[in-house]
């Protein structure tokens, strides 16, 4: 995915649009650029990150565009960067999204006498607007004449000579409009907009916003139609780092409010009858959020003895669907695409569909027969953290309210627990781990998930091998691999799996790879037969869940500031996926 921001008011474009792309980095940051409109378009675009760019952006005019960019065609350099222009440089756009049909669209295009300079899908766009540009003097039915040609999904925002307006067009792409005072904002989320306004406007797919100097319309197939506006209740603050080396680490650090406010913010008497009624449930996702997904079906199952199938939701199509029941969409971002259209087949199949997510307004929530919001406020490292801590919360007051609220002491004072485990000093297993060839994490039950969630996190910023594994897989294969410079780290609790996660453990130990164990503290076994013990406090199981994620996010999170990675913005990566 990639981060759009456009801006038009009294200020200079560039600077703002400049700071804005540096807080929309965390989308994709392989390349940028920015188009202003003053007397005529002026662009500057380059490849790399804006904080390795020396130089400096100089561009005059009120109205602007901008992109950071997480590359889907077209190579990361600077003429593939965004904006990209018509032939006669005067229009430019930028896009986060992907036009499937570009290619006989380009075709089609360049047969006409369209000059194509990059290699990426969007430049279609812009030669399709020129086209009706040159029909007709008004830029917004240009745009609305072009965009029925797309396939595909996008977030637009078109500036052109001779019109003194910015055009915002949103399909299947978040969008939304930042509404200040004689001044308007257009971008992929409230995260650089926070710092000039909290009233926001999400557009809608098929939404064209038309935005001038004296305000905002919004059209649906020429049609106006009015959005509401809202209030977003996070502070410019909260989006900064706050004195943290990391967002990461300020956003572990949350986790206990972010548990706690989560936990309040579900209200047990109001959830849908269809979520506390369904006989089944089938939950689809990906990445963290599926490991959460998995962590939610076998305490559902132990402690409702509801049935639980999760999918991964680029694989659900593949399946049959689920018969009856309730499909829960777990996304924080809540514009994955793969989760977005997993949840839109559920519907086709008559599933009543759940969606639980971090940010107001994102797509799922458009999706979903009903959504259920995280309160873990934003989240902006790559890595999930306090967003994972959060939809544990949410699946957890499920259970609770399909359990008669057994567990609602548990889950009021869960965050405490975490609180306790943020210190903890795991150098000793950060050095076994920063040299480590590859890195094995088991366990059982809803212990398995975790070991999945830690192997992601280790994997996704310190760049080193890891895998999660059910504890009794190791052995039926992946034993070939143990070997000295293989830590294993098992998650072996007091329970029905202790003492076979024992037997587990003394046979990893018997071929010679270093074992380290996360297990409850006191625990007289586990230490005389590991290499090196982290004790968690004595809990519920459903906070023991919790306390051994955190252990391994911090685990994961300082071997790779040992390894000197880069914390916030792993490459490749982007925190969230809108392509499938
Ligand atoms: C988690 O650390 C990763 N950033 C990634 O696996 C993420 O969980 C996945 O892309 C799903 O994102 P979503 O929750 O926004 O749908």
């Amino acid at each position: 995915m990639c981060g759009i921001v456009g801006y038009i008011g009294r200020r200079q474009a560039a600077p703002l649009i400049l700071d804005s792309l540096k807080k929309l980095e965390y989308r994709g940051y392989d390349s940028f650029g920015i188009a202003t409109l003053g007397s005529h378009i002026e662009i500057d675009k380059h490849k790399g990150r804006i904080s390795e760019y020396a130089g400096g952006i100089r561009l005059n005019g009120t109205i602007g565009i901008g992109h950071t960019r997480w590359a889907t065609h077209g190579v990361p350099n600077d003429v593939n960067a965004h904006p990209h222009m018509d032939c006669n440089n005067r229009i430019a756009i930028v896009h986060n999204g992907i036009i499937e049909n570009y290619a006989e669209l380009k075709k089609e295009l360049a047969a006409k006498g369209h000059i194509f300079r990059s290699e990426t899908d969007t430049e279609v766009v812009v030669h399709l607007i020129e086209e009706q540009y040159a029909k007709t003097p008004d830029l917004l039915s240009a745009v609305r004449g072009a965009l029925p040609r797309l396939k595909g999904s996008y977030a637009l925002l078109v500036i052109a000579s001779g019109a003194d307006c910015l055009i915002a067009a949103r399909k299947e792409s978040p969008l939304v409009l930042g509404i200040g005072d004689k001044e308007y904002f257009a971008a992929s989320d409230m995260t650089p907009v926070l710092e000039y306004t909290e009233r926001a406007i999400f557009l809608e797919d098929g939404d064209i916003a038309c935005l001038t100097g004296n305000g905002v319309d919004i059209y649906q197939d020429a049609r106006p139609v009015s959005r509401p506006v809202e209030l977003i209740d996070w502070s410019p603050e909260e989006v900064r780092k706050g004195g943290f080396a990391h967002y990461m680490l300020k956003e572990i650090y949350e986790q206990p409010q972010a548990f706690f406010n989560t936990i309040q913010a579900v209200d047990k008497s109001s959830l849908p009858e269809f979520v506390c009624q369904s006989s089944s449930v089938t939950v689809v996702a990906c990445g963290s959020s599926y490991h959460a997904g998995l962590i939610f079906k076998y305490l559902l199952e132990e402690s409702c003895g509801v049935p639980a199938r999760v999918d991964f939701a680029s694989e659900f199509r593949y399946f049959l669907p689920p018969v009856d029941g309730l499909v829960i969409g777990i996304t924080q971002s809540g514009e994955t695409a793969d989760t977005l259209t997993a949840l839109r087949q559920a519907r086709v199949h008559n599933c009543r569909t759940l969606a639980i997510t971090n940010v107001l307004g994102s797509s799922v929530s458009r999706v979903a027969d009903a959504t259920l919001f995280m309160r873990a406020g934003p989240e902006i490292s790559v890595a999930a953290t306090k967003s994972f801590v959060a939809q544990l919360a949410v699946l957890m007051q499920i259970i609770d309210a399909r359990s008669e609220g057994r567990y609602e002491e548990i889950l009021l004072h869960a965050h405490e627990a975490i609180e306790e485990v943020l210190l903890m000093d795991l150098s000793a297993a950060v050095e076994q781990c920063r040299s480590a060839e590859s890195i094995f994490y088991i366990g059982r039950g809803p212990f398995y998930p975790v070991a999945l969630e830690g192997a992601l996190k280790m994997k996704e910023i310190s760049y080193i091998h890891a895998e999660g594994y059910a504890a009794g897989e190791l052995k039926h294969g992946p034993f070939a691999l143990l070997s000295p410079e293989t830590p294993v780290i098992a998650i072996c609790m007091p329970g029905e799996t202790y003492g076979v996660m024992v037997s587990n453990i003394k046979e990893i130990k018997a071929r010679g790879a270093p074992v380290i164990a996360v297990g409850s503290d006191g625990d007289q076994e586990l230490p005389d037969i590991i290499d090196r013990f982290i004790p968690l406090p004595k809990t519920h199981p459903f906070v023991q869940v919790l306390t051994s994620l955190v252990v391994l996010q911090i685990l994961a999170y300082q071997t790779a500031v040992a390894l000197e990675r880069d914390i916030d913005k792993p490459r490749n990566l982007a925190k969230s996926v809108t392509v499938e």
